[in-house]
């Protein structure tokens, strides 16, 4: 069977150091990302550029691994662009994992962070031009949420509920900025998701979010930031929501 036939109602995104998560699927399909018209390709280390359509419990899902930014250069249209091609193959219910900075003395580093909320602070929108006033008053699912936390309990794996404030980067933040999100209520920091998120629920798919808290944001800690540890951190912490997903996904 080829992959235009399939239709995946699970979508899955995966962030900086995430993409080893499809090692966890049972791979159907892959398709690069430079097979799709209209679909920009990443520049990022740790970002694949593909969709890999899979099983996982045996429920279909369609990976996304690999995305763009908006510090790539690229529009809030560009992306979101994997968002709308995974709409219009069937999801309807979205997993957005990234990389996020950790604002929250009580999130730890290696842990992960399901988003309650978001900040768009990226000064922009997938909607510019329509469909406007759009409501964002439950952007990752209630529902969703409850459920991914009972099964993250049960496993024992650590799942704090928090804020993320998404920023437009290409730079980490300074110790203020952080210090400014923290007053604004964010429990973490990055540099993606929040554009995918508003195009999801404009498109009426159900969201859910996590971060998985790769380092101290900037001030909270002494010593410098860096990619690697992002990655290296990403990819320990993997196995965990690899965990929480293989058994919550087929549970719904
Ligand atoms: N800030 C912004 N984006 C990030 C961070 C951070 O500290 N870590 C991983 N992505």
């Amino acid at each position: 069977m080829s992959w235009q036939s399939l239709r995946p109602a699970w979508g899955l995104v995966l962030g900086s150091g995430l993409g080893s998560f499809v090692e966890q699927m049972e791979v159907t399909a892959s398709v690069p990302y430079s097979e799709i018209v209209g679909l920009p390709q990443s520049s990022v280390a740790g970002h694949a550029g593909r969709f890999v359509f899979g099983k996982i419990g045996g429920v279909l899902v369609l990976a996304a691994q690999g995305r763009v930014h908006l510090y790539e250069g690229r529009t809030a249209a560009e992306v979101t662009a994997h968002v709308r091609w995974m709409s219009e193959h069937g999801v309807r219910r979205l997993v957005l994992t990234n990389a996020a900075g950790t604002c929250n003395p009580a999130f730890a580093p290696g842990t992960w962070m399901m988003l309650g909320d978001h900040l768009n602070l990226t000064h922009t929108s997938p909607l510019v031009g329509g469909p406007n006033f759009h409501d964002m008053s439950e952007v990752y699912a209630r529902s969703l949420r409850a459920h991914f936390a009972t099964v993250a309990r049960e496993l024992g794996v650590t799942l704090h509920e928090g804020v993320y404030a998404g920023l437009p980067g290409p730079q980490y933040e300074t110790p203020a900025e952080v210090r400014m999100l923290r007053t604004l209520g964010a429990d973490a920091v990055g540099m993606s998701t929040v554009l995918e998120a508003i195009q999801a629920r404009a498109l009426g798919i159900e969201v859910a979010g996590f971060s998985c808290l790769t380092n101290w944001a900037a001030g909270l800690h002494a010593g410098e930031l860096g990619h690697a540890e992002v990655l290296e951190t990403g990819q320990r912490a993997a196995a965990d929501l690899a965990r929480v997903l293989a058994r919550a996904i087929p549970a719904l």
